[in-house]
Formats: C-alpha cells, structure tokens, sequence
C-alpha cells in the first residue's frame, strides 16, 4: 500500500471576480510560504477559467512548488480541440498552468446534466492531456433517506471513472454543499470506508491509494475533526476558500490534524 499526501482544495465556483481573485491567491500563497504546512500536505487553488492564467502568475511570482501549492480548473471537455463553442479543453488548462481539475461536481450533474458517462470522458481526456482528475460523487438527500446512498456511490464509481483510474476521488453528499451541514463523524467513516471498498475494481489494484477527499460546508471549526478521520485524505473546500484568511485556518487545522501520520 502507497502512502498519499493530504490535500486541501479550494474551489472558488463563479465566484472571487478578477482583482480579488488574484488578492486571493497571493494571500493564500503568501500565507503558505510564511507558515509551511508539512510538504505532504497539498494545496490546490480552482478558480473560474478566466482566473487561471492571472492566478497561475500570481502563484509563480511567490514561486512556492507545485506539490505546495498548485493550480487546478474547474471542468474540462472531453476532447484536445475541435469546433465546440465555449469549451475548454484538458490541454487548454494546462497550457494556463493547472495541474488538476475537478470534475462531475454536483453542480455540473445538476446544472448542465452531465451523467456518468460524460464525466467518464472527461477523466479520460484530462488524464491524457496529464491533468490529474479530481471526481465528485455523491448522493442526494432523498437518495440518503431512503437508504440509497451505497449503490448510488458505486454506481458514480462504477460509471464516472475509468478503468485504472489514477486521480483523486471527492465525496460530496450534495445536501451537505452550501447547507452549513456536515455528515457525523461515524457516517462519514462508513461511506469513505465502503468509498475505499468499492474503489479497487475499478483501480483494477489494490496497491495503489486513490487520495478520497470530503467536500461540503467544510470550514477551519470542523476541519481538524473531519481530518482526524483516517479514511479522509482531505477536504474539498467552496465558500470558505473565498477568503484568505479562512481558507488558510483550515489549512493549519488540517496540517495539524495530519502532522502525526504524515511524520511516521
Ligand atoms: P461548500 O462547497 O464548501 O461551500 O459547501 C463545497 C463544494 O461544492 O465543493
């Protein structure tokens, strides 16, 4: 079994327009080289597509590496180029700087109707453009309530990742997003823990660690609990990655919740 390194991600959303987009990420940037969490510990900047190369300018001008601190977008087509209006393809992001992207977040199943399959495409197109994916799933709150949330999840998995999948998986229940509510400690242990379960086959190893992440309401208050448990390798942050200062208590919270395993 790989040892993984924790991460923290931010995602901006269309949110944190030009000028303080870019007051963001150099006060996130300079918070990082002025109090360095544990070089396992990785951050990761989405802004909108318009940010990324102002952003990435930014990022390189405090010049902390990559593994420190990196860029990532926020969704990808699934193909190099070709006439798709108002598409942004894997090779374009990375052209800008961005290492990573997220994809199928909740908000693009939901607001775009992008399903499994589509998002399959894109871990596919990003992978081999050498973007590292970073998928959500996660179930509805009906779908919870009525005890569907385990074969919802396999079958995100089962359909939104490629065989081999190398990436970082994010679960994202989506009435925990924007709700200011988080799962219990004791089910977000289960449904990580059967995360990690049905992960394998469709790693098709068992050697190799996917990092799996939480995302939703997560702020510096719950952070250190949801970073104690051993089966989160992170948190995927929205709202509260939109001020410096927040985003960074929850990347010492995280730092300190991980500082013990990490120094092993
Ligand atoms: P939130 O968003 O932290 O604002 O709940 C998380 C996300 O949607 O990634």
């Amino acid at each position: 079994m790989t040892t993984v390194p924790k991460f923290v991600i931010g995602n901006w959303k269309m949110q944190a327009r030009h000028e303080y987009g870019l007051e963001l990420a150099r006060g996130v940037a300079q918070g990082l080289r002025d109090n360095p969490p544990p070089s396992r510990l990785h951050t990761i900047l989405c802004p909108p597509f318009t940010q990324l190369a102002g952003v990435h300018s930014e990022l390189d001008e405090i010049g902390l590496p990559n593994e420190q601190l990196a860029l990532g977008a926020q969704d990808c087509y699934p193909a190099a180029s070709g006439p798709f209006t108002g598409d942004i393809s894997p090779q374009m992001i990375k052209a800008l700087g961005a290492s990573y992207v997220i994809l199928g977040h909740s908000e693009r199943r939901q607001n775009h109707g992008e399903t499994d399959a589509v998002i399959r495409q894109k871990v596919k197109a990003a992978t081999a453009a050498g973007v590292t994916p970073i998928v959500c799933i996660g179930e509805h709150l009906a779908e919870r309530n009525e005890g569907r949330a385990a074969s919802v999840l396999a079958s995100q998995i089962e359909g939104s990742l490629t065989r081999g999948f190398r990436g970082i998986v994010a679960y994202e229940p989506v009435w925990a997003i924007g709700s200011g509510i988080t799962p219990s400690h004791e089910e977000l242990q289960r449904k990580l823990t059967l995360i990690r379960a049905l992960l394998p086959m469709r790693l098709m190893t068992d050697d190799i660690r996917v990092p799996v992440l939480y995302g939703g309401s997560v702020t510096s208050v719950q952070a250190p609990s949801i970073m104690s448990i051993e089966a989160v390798d992170g948190v995927l942050v929205g709202s509260a990655s939109l001020e410096a200062q927040s985003f960074l208590d929850i990347i010492t919270a995280a730092a300190e919740a991980t500082t013990p395993q990490l120094t092993s």
